[in-house]
């Protein structure tokens, strides 16, 4: 143990913490991202404070001007945080009653860490959701584009990574759009219940202050205080659900990215990778790699696991603040990172892949793409569906220990298989035909898919104004604190 030192608590204890106590319980590395945040929810506070009588109007007035000096500091990057003090907001709180002596030792009245802290990582993830939101629709913008220039670029759809019928690119693209769309959906509904303050839960119970704990949620931009102190100080279901969006997205750009990957290998040949985003080989003079689609990839499990991370955390643990919770934020913030820069790469590789139109036309060769088409032929003709699919399993069977394909068979050869078949059977069994014929509302024919992106425009206006809308009303709200 080293010799004394001034802590938030020095008043009860005899001596200051172990050196390897003080290192082992420190957010501090981690939590100064949340540094403007704690200024911002400070002058809410002290402001609701005066305005309560609780302190006088004039220490009001030197806390808001010493944090407004602070948060200049934050923003020019000359703000000196001390590492033994263990958080940010006591960086903070300790600079300020440095500046003011005991004005600034006035701020923390009827207010505790547990409500701070909780509060500044609201704050913190509203901004994180609308970040995150707007790069979604960035990745979305850059797949309805492409889906848009190909929608009649045709190439085989998969199941079990096995030909099984014959989509359009436009189709296949806005597959990940809508995908995406209601990743954007969670992240917004999320913002909805991280949007309530808990500023004036203090330390779990409450205060015998008499706070306005509505007019601090209003000056921050909260919807509603929340509605139990309890609750306010310990949940972090925020946190979980903010990760599960982020999880998910992760899990949906590795499918994404999954296929730029096999898509880009010479065998497959349907797309090749801009440049800019590949990387060469060390001792392959010839490579080009698709790595930033691997990391992306390869990045999901973090995601995931940042998610386990916080719902392990949260386990079991009883009301109301427990120091397990400072461990939420690493995760936290770890992940939106993460997915944020995921998000921008996957828009940026989008847009700049060159599909191969001819390669993929030429994939629909092979495969039976057209076989599902010859059965419902059939159905049209009277021959219930079972019938219709063992009849053209056969022919298909036929095909293979010949080495042809179904539109090669001439009328002699298809009619054993049924003899409803007739010469019209050529009007279906071109893939052109098949893609063509598929009308049906969310099908893949280019006369039906621009129906989706009528939907697809809707969605993205509707996320516009979302976050235009809340990114307006959070500045306004700071605006007027930092006057
Ligand atoms: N650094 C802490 C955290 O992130 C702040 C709250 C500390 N509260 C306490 N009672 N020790 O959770």
């Amino acid at each position: 143990m080293d010799g004394e030192r001034k802590t938030l608590w020095s008043g009860r204890f005899s001596q200051g913490a172990a050196d390897s106590t003080l290192a082992f319980t420190s957010s501090l590395e981690v939590d100064r991202r949340l540094a403007r945040y704690d200024v911002l929810g400070s002058l809410a506070h002290v402001k609701m404070l005066s305005r309560q009588g609780i302190i006088s109007p004039g220490d009001g007035e030197s806390i808001e001007n010493g944090l407004r000096r602070i948060m200049s500091q934050i923003d020019e990057g000359t703000f000196a945080v001390q590492e033994r003090l263990e958080d940010i907001h006591s960086n903070i709180e300790f600079a300020l009653t440095d500046m003011m002596r005991d004005a600034g030792a006035r701020l923390h009245t009827g207010r505790s860490r547990n409500d701070q802290v909780a509060t500044d990582v609201r704050m913190w993830q509203r901004d994180a959701i609308l970040e995150t939101a707007g790069a979604i629709m960035d990745l979305e913008r850059a797949l309805m584009a492409r889906a848009s220039e190909n929608v009649d670029v045709i190439l085989p759809g998969f199941t079990h990574v096995q030909h099984a019928q014959p989509v359009t690119l436009g189709h296949h693209l806005m597959a990940h759009f809508f995908r995406l769309q209601r990743d954007a959906e969670r992240f917004a509904d999320c913002y909805r219940r991280t949007n309530v303050s808990p500023l004036g839960s203090a330390a779990m119970a409450g205060t015998t202050y008499n706070i306005d704990r509505l007019y601090t949620a209003q000056l921050l931009g909260f919807g509603a205080p929340c509605a139990n102190s309890m609750d306010g100080v310990s949940d972090r279901d925020f946190v979980a659900e903010h990760l599960f969006a982020a999880a998910l997205t992760a899990v949906h750009l590795s499918s994404l990215c999954e296929e730029l990957v096999y898509w880009s290998s010479p065998e497959f040949g349907f797309l090749e990778m801009d440049d800019a985003y590949s990387t060469g080989s060390s001792i392959m003079p010839q490579k080009k790699n698709p790595d930033v689609a691997e990391l992306t990839r390869g990045r999901t499990g973090a995601t995931i696991g940042d998610l386990m991370n916080v719902l392990c955390t949260l386990k079991s643990l009883p009301l109301t603040y427990n120091r397990d919770l400072q461990e939420d934020k690493a995760a936290l913030f770890a992940a939106h990172d993460r997915t944020v820069s995921c998000l921008r790469l996957a828009a940026a590789m989008i847009s700049t892949a060159k599909f191969n139109r001819a390669r993929m036309l030429a994939a629909t060769r092979d495969g039976f793409l057209n076989a599902t088409d010859l059965a419902d032929y059939l159905v049209v003709k009277g021959l219930p569906f079972r019938r219709a699919h063992e009849a053209v399993g056969a022919a298909v069977r036929y095909c293979i220990e010949r080495g042809k394909r179904l539109e090669e068979l001439s009328l002699e050869e298809l009619r054993p298989f049924s003899d409803l078949i007739e010469a019209d059977v050529f009007e279906v069994l071109p893939i052109e035909q098949c893609v063509r014929r598929r009308t049906s509302l969310g099908g893949t024919s280019p006369e039906i898919i621009p129906v989706q992106f009528g939907e697809g425009e809707t969605v993205l206006r509707k996320q516009g104004e979302f976050i235009a809308g809340e990114r307006e009303r959070l500045d306004r709200a700071f605006e007027r604190l930092m006057e």
